[in-house]
């Protein structure tokens, strides 16, 4: 199959319709995207990422009514909504029966979200189906954030890659969800941890476990292929004498064989924005093993560290 990279919204619409894959994309990461109500569709979505079928899929939806379409909206989702939506944050509630299993896993529960990118609108507007669509990525490496980077890895297996630039926040959306009555955080992302705390109060940590792991937290997640440390970079680099340790840092620069500094003015936002492409390109340079800071554990400092933690923990 050919992969074709555009900027057609109504080729997109076409093959969606049709029972087709397009990578889309958003403000977090490109997604890999189907339509959601047609079971056949989303198979195909597990089969080209190689995606085990106990890791469901998030549910794009175009505003409100649609998601009213998917899922019981409850009260402190309601609050959420109003404050973040379209944007990066993903609200795990109870299913309706629109949704096929295969989205969900099989769980009662179903991760909905309005994407905040101008082009995913429209395409989700041009359509009568909301879309299920997970990182455009094969499972359990580095999420995309530019139409190349799904290019590198799912060309030759999709048709279409819609591209609408390099993706604005570049980690994936923070996920919420409600364990008896407490409101939780499945994932940091996007959306900071402490603006969501500043609407409905403290969030819990995720106890529950739906699947043989907790949900959104495979381990070995969002992994290069090199190994990653993570810590004092002086001490990383010293203990590394004659490898070529490749460094990512925060603000500073690190006297290393490579160091990539992601804010030179210390934006957490321009750091999470920067993350998975410079991952990528140091994962595909000559380097050893890959060096990284860790980040002040704030805004989306929270995220970046979760992701560079599961890019570490693959080791
Ligand atoms: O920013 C994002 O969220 C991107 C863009 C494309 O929207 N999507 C994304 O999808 O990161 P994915 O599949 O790579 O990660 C979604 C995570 C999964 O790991 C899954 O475990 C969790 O969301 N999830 C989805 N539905 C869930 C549910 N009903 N209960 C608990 N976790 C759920
Ligand atoms: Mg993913």
């Amino acid at each position: 199959m050919i992969t074709e990279i555009g900027k057609d919204i109504e080729r997109a619409a076409a093959l969606l319709r049709d029972g087709g894959l397009v990578a889309i994309p958003t403000e977090t990461v490109y997604g890999l995207a189907a339509n959601a109500f047609d079971a056949d569709a989303v198979l195909r979505i597990f089969r080209v990422k190689e995606r085990p079928a106990f890791d469901p899929l998030i549910v794009h939806v175009h505003d409100r009514a649609q998601a009213d379409a998917v899922a019981h909206v409850t009260p402190w989702a309601k609050e959420l909504i109003l404050n973040f939506w379209p944007g990066p944050i993903t609200l795990v509630l109870p299913k309706k029966p629109s949704v096929p299993d295969i989205v969900t896993s099989g769980l009662d529960t179903v991760g909905v979200r309005i994407p905040a990118h101008p082009m995913a609108q429209d395409l989700l507007r041009a359509l009568d189906f909301p879309l299920a669509a997970p990182s455009a990525n094969p499972f359990g490496y580095v999420s995309p954030t530019t139409a190349r980077h799904v290019a590198d890895q799912l060309g030759g297996k999709i048709p279409y890659i819609l591209d609408g630039g390099p993706c604005m926040v570049g980690v994936e959306s923070t996920i919420v969800g409600e364990e008896d009555g407490r409101i939780v955080l499945y994932r940091s992302g996007g959306v900071p941890k402490e603006a969501i705390e500043a609407v409905l109060g403290p969030l819990g940590g995720a106890v529950r476990k739906v699947m043989p792991v907790a949900p959104g937290m495979l381990d070995s997640h969002y992994a290069p292929r090199k190994p990653v440390l993570i810590g004092d970079v002086n001490a990383l680099v010293r203990a590394h004498v004659g490898k070529r340790c490749a460094v990512i840092a925060f603000r500073d620069r690190w006297d290393a064989w490579r160091c990539e500094t992601l804010s030179t003015s210390g934006d957490l936002s321009e750091a999470a924005r920067r993350l998975f492409a410079v991952l990528r390109e140091l994962d595909a340079s000559n380097a050893d093993l890959i060096i990284a800071e860790r980040f002040p554990e704030e805004g989306l400092g929270r995220a970046i560290n979760d992701r560079l933690g599961r890019a570490a923990a693959k080791r």
